[in-house]
């Protein structure tokens, strides 16, 4: 029996791609950035033009998306964190056992939002995806502190207790080895002014993995409204060097 009998075309596999990367939902049609296919290893994304051939009734989505939670009109951070962030625990923890050494308000910020990266976007250098974020919104040393934890982390300061994680050995492998450009930013890091703020990040860091600890977001509802400039347009739309972030955190699936 020829074996190629069921293969499918090279159209209908060309549909059965669009079909993966696009979601129909009754009115609109979502699709899958070229990121979210990297993740499983695929470099593809959806041919808008062919697709609107087959599909002439169909329009592409060009704002929220119906699968995830409602957002405001005006969003503030805390919406964000209410209904973006895949888990909000191991900043709240980050953040209580701040407080609870007596930090500035200022490192206890620094502490809920050092992986906000990690909670809403993207890993791969999380610390400077969310600093970056939230750069036009706090204070320079919040967001310095944030970028610089991505470096830090990596490196030990017995001055303050700080070890190499075993939680990065049993991750990584024991051979791992920091990239160049993360022992350069260590190495600028280790002489900056804001030096300390940056340590105490991952300092606030690593005890905070207490699965039994119940920490609630309204604990620094007032901290935020201190010290987040929060913008009257709501974030995302306000013009700001990052607005757009927010945008696409807010609708993942545009189709522009
Ligand atoms: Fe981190
Ligand atoms: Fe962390």
């Amino acid at each position: 029996m020829n074996e190629h009998v069921n293969m499918p075309t090279l159209s209908e596999r060309a549909d059965e791609l669009e079909e993966k990367m696009m979601h129909d939902l009754a009115e609109r049609v979502a699709t899958k950035s070229v990121l979210f296919g990297m993740a499983d290893g695929k470099i593809e994304m959806l041919n808008g033009f062919e697709f609107k051939k087959n599909n002439p009734d169909k329009y592409f989505l060009m704002g929220a998306d119906p699968r995830l939670p409602k957002m405001p009109a005006k969003p503030t951070l805390i919406d964000f964190f209410k209904n973006r962030f895949a888990s909000l625990n191991h900043l709240l923890q980050s953040a209580k056992l701040a407080l609870k050494n007596g930090h500035s308000e200022k490192i206890v910020l620094a502490c809920l939002l050092h992986d906000i990266g990690v909670a809403s976007f993207i890993r791969c250098d999380h610390g400077y995806w969310g600093a970056q974020m939230i750069e036009p919104y706090v204070d320079e040393e919040v967001s310095w502190a944030v970028r610089m934890h991505q470096a830090l982390r990596f490196f030990p300061d017995s001055s303050v207790g700080y070890e190499y994680p075993q939680m990065y050995i049993n991750n990584f492998g024991a051979d791992y080895k920091p990239e160049p450009y993360i022992v350069r930013d260590y190495e600028n890091a280790k002489n900056h002014k804001w030096y300390m703020s940056a340590r105490l990040i991952c300092v606030n860091d690593i005890y905070s993995f207490d699965p039994n600890a119940k920490v609630e977001l309204d604990d620094f509802v007032d901290i935020v409204g201190r010290n987040f400039k929060q913008p009257e347009e709501g974030l995302g739309f306000d013009n700001s060097p990052s607005s757009h972030m927010w945008r696409t955190l807010m609708w993942p699936t545009r189709y522009l």
